[in-house]
């Protein structure tokens, strides 16, 4: 189904999968909002592009081919909700691919301040710019942008870079992408055993993550958290329609051992509903110290997708299965990747790495 041919209201009352089709035509992204719009061939073909990607970018001739690939287009970064990562990733990898970018990152300096709608305002940058990269507080507002654009005569494509507490998807296809590289010479991601540790009610990250790994054979989930923060039932519904193997618990130092993947998370307050209500829960029994290095298997991996506080001491920093900062630059390389998707200009990424001998 195509957004051209539904009413708002009809679309909103649509199932998560359902919405997700209607991003997808031809087996591209016409918008980027949801995990579940990602099969494993495209995981697949992402990630190996991401690679190709950051192979040519490390010689003159393969930055100054990609400084080509993408210039004749420009990016809007609205971004509303505190970001860095997320934000300088994409700033990075539309400078590596020479898009133009323009950005809003408060919307007390854009005209929304004197009233002006969402949907006038994401029109006006539609006509300035080629996609709309977008982060807001407010859950399925990437949503309706999506279909609004869609059913106007400028229809540009919006990438979510994280809304509410449901999605983030970006993060989720880098995070693929470190364990793609990560588990490489492991039999790849199959199989594994995926530890997710922290706030996992509110984690829009966890959430995206946990449906990607889906798409893979025997992956089992741990879901380490107190009892207050644990996950929700739309993962876990998710989870059993998909036949995943999971279990919820709050022993942390119990699951260490038996991980291939940690994926630590921060407290996120920022959702209390009252002043105060998330420090009144003890996390402290779910940070990762360096005495815990000793339970992880050799060749697991520890992730978190940042920013952290106490969730993982600093003094683990230098150990080789800490991922969290390559997994972060991973960012940078995924999204350039998906920028060339999204302009149908991955054909020319994947030409020149055979012609470099890195296809
Ligand atoms: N991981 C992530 O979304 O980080 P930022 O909030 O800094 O963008």
């Amino acid at each position: 189904m195509k957004l051209t041919s539904i009413g708002w209201d009809a679309f909103k009352a649509l199932s998560l999968k359902d919405k997700a089709a209607c991003m997808v035509e031809d087996g591209r992204d016409r918008h980027v909002l949801f995990a579940q719009q990602y099969t494993r061939a495209r995981l697949e073909a992402l990630g190996a592009l991401a690679t190709q990607i950051r192979f040519a970018a490390k010689t003159k001739s393969g930055s100054d081919f990609l400084k080509d690939l993408l210039a004749d287009k420009r990016a809007m970064l609205y971004f509303t909700q505190p970001s860095t990562r997320t934000f300088l990733s994409f700033s990075g990898a539309c400078q590596i691919t020479g898009m133009g970018t323009g950005d809003v990152r408060d919307s007390t300096t854009s005209s929304e301040f004197k009233g002006e709608s969402l949907e006038d305002s994401v029109r006006t940058f539609s006509s300035y710019f080629d996609c709309i990269v977008m982060r807001t507080r407010e859950q399925g507002l990437a949503e309706r942008m999506a279909w609004v654009l869609s059913n106007s005569e400028r229809p540009v494509p919006i990438v979510n870079a994280g809304s509410g507490k449901d999605q983030h998807p970006t993060q989720a296809l880098l995070d693929i992408y470190t364990l793609q590289r990560s588990f490489k010479g492991q039999g790849g991601i199959d199989g594994k055993r995926m530890v997710f540790v922290g706030d996992l009610k509110r984690g829009r990250t966890v959430r995206s993550l946990a449906s990607l790994l889906t798409r893979y054979d025997g992956v089992r989930m741990v879901f380490v958290a107190p009892p207050s923060l644990q996950v929700e039932k739309d993962v876990l519904d998710e989870l059993d329609a998909a036949g995943v193997t999971y279990d919820l618990t709050d022993d942390f130092e119990a699951a260490i051992p038996e991980a291939d993947a940690i994926y630590m998370t921060r407290v996120q307050d920022e959702w209390d509903r009252e002043k105060g209500e998330s420090a009144r829960i003890d996390v402290s029994a779910f940070w990762f110290q360096k005495q815990h290095l000793r339970l992880l298997k050799p060749d697991a991996i520890l992730m978190h997708p940042l920013p952290r506080r106490n969730e993982i001491s600093p003094e683990v920093d230098h150990d080789p299965r800490a991922m969290y900062w390559r997994q972060m630059r991973n960012g940078m390389w995924i999204r350039a990747a998906l920028m060339a998707c999204l302009f149908q200009r991955d054909q020319d990424v994947r030409a020149y790495g055979e012609k470099m001998g890195t296809g």
